[in-house]
């Protein structure tokens, strides 16, 4: 997720590039730096922290040149660092790149690379790429980049320079935002539009499998086997604010829709490549280190504390391991039970509240092993658990959560599939069955965008009353608790999630005609008591949306409207059904005026107790 910049014309690259970096700086903060070609040599500077911290070094040693690539970085592999951030460089300086995703094969590049002598100096996947280039040099940029793209498996949009051909920057993509800005004299390379948007309006937007070449006075676009392509000219007519949400009305919906590929992320490098195991190259744990393991003790607040509700489910599930979970905030004055063969899993998307790692402190302190699963590298629970599961999702703006809440639970499914697996619980084929599902999730998400239009409809249904009841059995009730949280942080609305067990002990009384109810029935095993639970709200006349599984024939005879998400395996299915309380919550919010992105009272990371 993080933002990338490309100068080529007659003025001094780096006015650009920086300019552009501050416009894109909301896509990562972790560390910025900036490559410029000057007099046979090309310069890098790059600075951990805000883009200040650049600028700053930028003033005390300038950078000439006009031709010239910047990078603002949001970490994924290796921490913020002045050394793990872009541009990177071959060990001659020879070649330049900056790159947004994830190299998955990086490893094996590297190993191969270091037999050869080359030196690495950080942390990063995307360092090899500036390696395999000077590898892979044969006298010919455009060949030689074509090349390393070949080898790269992953995620990229990828920009790079070259010493042997310094009228150019080559640029290209996969499953990653780029596009070319079109000058008089110049062109631009971005990997979003606000960087490019008080220079021009003229761009082409990069497709997969494209690669353009970009001097000052022209931009040729080929396939990757040097075919030319026909670009049509894109005109941009968006203002500042609406290019910083990709065109989206708010960051929350701009974060909804980036499920596919924030999920797509996660899921990366954590797969054997014939897709039959999970690994965690991060973990690299044994039977035994799972076997040792008498207890799990999963500890988040809010949003991230309902992944960990389904991470119950999983873990118990999938690798037979008791599993208690716990409000961050009450944890620790419980007296709570944990020792040394406790393994405390600590989610949150910041890493920074205050309450989740005080929790961590303390279940250390009683001896439990800790591992961190959250979204922002070298955060202060990062630096704090054992070992951390980071979750790929990018930096997540809106106050409500969303994005990261789905990587959560993609990403503690692995992690409870790979417990089974090592513990002997799973059968191989039980395994190759829950990975094959869980691939398929980030195009199953596309399904779900395909009915936006009903769940705006839908939304209607809240908006005129105040109450409104989630209702869901095993997972689903987990699921619930997320869709009510959702729907009352944004909405206001004042929302309730039960156990559909649950509803005659008590809450029924509350059931009034009209009253909206979401009743999540995507769990097969259970579905049938659910029926009976859905059957019990329609006596007495509550308007009730039913959330089921496409396949489904039943649900929808119970109640009033029914949304279908794809197929999936039980386990997986909630990472889909989700979305649609995401989006209903979102619209109900916007049907009511609110401010979406920053709902009243809360912020985005809880530093307080
Ligand atoms: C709700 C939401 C919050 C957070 C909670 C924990 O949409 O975002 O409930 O989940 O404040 O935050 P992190 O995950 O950063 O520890």
């Amino acid at each position: 997720m993080c933002g990338i910049v490309g100068y080529v014309g007659t003025r001094e690259a780096a006015d650009f590039l920086l300019d552009g970096l501050a416009k894109l700086e909301y896509r990562g903060y972790d560390s910025a730096g900036i490559a410029v070609y000057d007099q046979d040599r090309i310069t890098v500077r790059k600075k951990m922290g805000r883009l200040i911290n650049l600028l700053q070094e930028i003033k005390e040693h300038p950078v000439s040149g006009t031709i010239g690539i910047g990078h603002t970085r949001w970490a994924t592999h290796g921490g913020p660092s002045d050394i793990n951030s872009h541009p990177h460089t071959d060990m001659n300086g020879n070649f330049a790149i900056v790159h947004n995703g994830i190299i998955e094969n990086y490893m094996e590049i590297k190993e191969e690379l270091l037999k050869k002598g080359v030196v690495f100096r950080s942390e990063t996947d995307s360092e090899v790429v500036a390696h395999l280039c000077a590898d892979l040099y044969d006298g010919d940029f455009e060949n030689t980049v074509r090349n390393v793209l070949r080898r790269l498996r992953g995620s990229y949009s990828l920009v790079f320079m070259s010493r042997f051909a310094p009228d150019r920057i080559i640029c290209c993509k996969k499953d990653n935002p780029l596009i070319v800005g079109l000058g008089d004299g110049e062109n631009y390379i971005a990997s979003d539009i606000p960087a490019i948007l008080s220079y021009t309006r003229k761009t082409y937007i990069m497709n997969d499998g494209e690669m353009a070449i970009v001097k000052k006075d022209g931009v040729w676009v080929t396939d990757l086997e040097g075919k030319p392509i026909s670009k049509k000219v894109f005109v941009v007519n968006w203002d500042a604010e609406a290019a910083e949400k990709g065109g989206f009305e708010h960051f929350m919906l701009k974060e909804i829709y980036e499920q596919p590929k924030t999920i797509r992320d996660t899921l990366s490098c954590r797969m054997t490549a014939d897709g039959k195991q999970v690994r965690f190259d991060e973990l690299n744990w044994t039977p035994e280190d799972v076997r040792s393991i008498g207890k799990v003790l999963i500890i988040a607040c809010g949003t991230a504390y309902h992944a960990g509700l389904l991470a119950k489910y999983f873990i118990e599930k999938l690798a037979r391991i008791p599993v208690e979970v716990d409000i961050a905030s009450e944890y620790r004055y419980r007296d709570p039970l944990t020792d040394s063969k406790t393994l405390s899993i600590i989610i949150s998307q910041s890493g920074e509240t205050i309450d989740t790692l005080a929790a961590l402190k303390e279940a250390k302190r009683r001896g439990a092993r800790s591992l961190a699963v959250t979204n922002v590298v070298g955060s202060s629970v990062s630096r704090e658990a054992d070992q951390v599961v980071y979750t790929w999702a990018g930096p997540e703006i809106a106050v409500a959560s969303t994005k990261a809440y789905t990587t959560q639970l993609a990403a503690l499914l692995l992690l409870a599939i790979y417990m089974g697996q090592l513990n002997g619980v799973l059968t191989t084929t039980a395994v190759t069955k829950l990975l094959q599902d869980l691939k398929k999730v980030p195009d199953q998400c596309e399904d779900i965008f395909s009915q936006v239009n009903t769940v705006k409809a839908l939304a209607k249904a809240f908006t005129d009353h105040e109450d409104a009841f989630f209702i869901g059995r095993s997972m689903d009730y987990g699921l619930a608790m997320e869709g009510a949280l959702k729907l009352k942080e944004i909405s206001y609305i004042h929302a309730e999630a039960y156990a559909g067990g649950e509803l005659k002990h008590g809450t029924l009384a509350l059931i009034v005609p009209g009253i909206p109810v979401i009743a999540l029935a995507t769990q097969g095993d259970v579905e049938e008591k659910m029926i009976s639970n859905i059957k019990e709200v329609k006596a007495r006349d509550a308007y009730v949306i039913g959330i089921a599984k496409a396949s489904d024939r039943e649900v929808g005879k119970t109640v009033d409207v029914v949304l279908h998400v794809p197929d999936s395996d039980n386990f997986v299915v909630p990472i889909l059904a989700v979305i649609p309380l995401q989006l209903l919550a979102y619209y109900a919010a916007v049907l009511k005026g609110n401010d979406v992105d920053k709902p009243r009272n809360l912020a985005k990371s809880v530093t307080v107790e």
